[in-house]
């Protein structure tokens, strides 16, 4: 008779000894994490260096947040906003995560935040600037982990008006990332007295800039502000100094320009001036040790994509550090996250009430194969928010 019974009660009295000795979050499932980044297209390696960034901070943490072990699952956006509703819906109706780890692309994001923001389901963005994310679209329990599409463009705007530059041409993308980087460029260079002659742009992701370039040649601008990522910015960027217009005009971006693109670019990019909230040369304790982990597990040098995963991981870290695991304490983690001094490799930086990143937007000049940090083009630059009410 015993034979039979003693298994069943050994094993209630360790499962009650077990629960008695653990936290309580010991017991939580695993917390489903859904990355929904671009794994093809031109943005496909800044997908695959935010998904390297996040892994990376979660493999430093012992493969837990929060205590809870994580559960991974990915969706290829394409960085085409047509499939994006239809991508979200697949992590959250059928893959039931609890979290959102999502966009590169601008109006990939939107979509994402509206989703996000009608199911109540957390989102972390690691890049997509999308002014509207902490603007219109802010909630509780939306975060960016990145960048407003705002901010290294005004920066760049105060950097070309003290240059002395006063007749500028932009050129970029036309959907809301390029058009919303030319507007905050265009904001600070005309404050401080410059004037943008003309808006130029080509549809995303096209990169046939030839006629584009023929326009800027015959403009005589004193200078260029652009705004490209990814595989189109190494193409533009070359075509610029193909185009012979490198050495007469000069050009200037948003860092993403020349940011994980510059094998590729080769010297057409040598000795372009671009701002970022990150570059290869801070040198401070945190990047040092950022970048040998990161160079060590892949093999690669890391990039702003990079920082923005393991942020986006680290933020996500705060929050569920704070809620014992439970992510469903949606006023909590947005406390613990909205008051946290985030210890980033690009310099620690607070979140703004939009929870938009406030930080020191750095002037990067191209040296070989680094951005260089020439100095800080904008301290501590906090997005304006505008239409955020929560
Ligand atoms: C965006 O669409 O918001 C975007 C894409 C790539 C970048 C930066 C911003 O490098």
């Amino acid at each position: 008779m015993t034979t039979r019974r003693t298994p069943l009660i050994l094993g209630a009295l360790a499962a009650a000894l077990a629960f008695a000795g653990a936290p309580a979050w010991a017991q939580q499932a695993k917390l489903k994490v859904g990355l929904m980044l671009p794994y093809t297209g031109t943005f496909a390696a800044l997908g695959t260096a935010i998904e390297n960034g996040f892994r990376l901070y979660v493999a430093e943490q012992g493969g837990k947040l929060g205590g809870r072990e994580i559960e991974w699952f990915k969706v290829d956006d394409e960085s085409d906003p047509s499939k994006a509703t239809d991508n979200v819906n697949k992590l959250i109706k059928r893959d039931n995560v609890d979290v959102l780890v999502g966009s590169v692309h601008s109006g990939v994001a939107m979509a994402m935040a509206r989703v996000a923001r009608d199911s109540g389901t957390m989102l972390i963005v690691p890049n997509a600037g999308a002014d509207a994310v902490t603007g219109p679209m802010c909630a509780p329990h939306i975060f960016r982990s990145s960048f407003s599409n705002w901010q290294p463009g005004y920066a760049m705007g105060e950097v070309m008006a003290k240059k002395g530059h006063k007749k500028v041409v932009t050129i970029t993308w036309k959907y809301a990332a390029g058009d919303e980087s030319v507007k905050g460029f265009r904001e600070a260079f005309e404050k401080a007295g410059g004037q943008v002659v003309k808006d130029l742009s080509l549809p995303f992701p096209n990169v046939e800039f030839q006629a584009l370039l023929t326009e800027i040649a015959s403009l005589k601008p004193d200078a260029v502000y652009t705004f490209f990522a990814g595989g189109g910015a190494v193409k533009f960027v070359k075509d610029y100094a193909g185009a012979g217009l490198k050495a007469s005009i000069p050009l200037y971006g948003a860092g993403f320009l020349t940011d994980g693109t510059l094998e590729a670019q080769g010297a057409a990019a040598d000795g372009l001036l671009t701002t970022l909230h990150y570059g290869d040369s801070l040198e401070t304790p945190r990047d040092k040790a950022f970048r040998l982990a990161y160079a060590k597990g892949y093999k690669l040098q890391p990039d702003v994509y990079a920082v923005q995963g393991y942020d986006a991981a680290q933020m996500l870290g705060i929050g569920l550090a704070a809620t014992k695991g439970d992510i469903t304490k949606k006023a909590e983690f947005a406390a613990a996250v909205g008051k946290a001094r985030i210890d980033s490799p690009r310099g620690p930086f607070t979140l703004s009430k939009s929870h938009n990143p406030v930080q020191d937007i750095y002037l990067r000049q191209v040296v070989g194969k680094e951005n260089k940090v020439v100095g800080v083009a904008s301290k501590a630059l906090a997005d304006p928010g505008r239409g955020c009410r929560m």
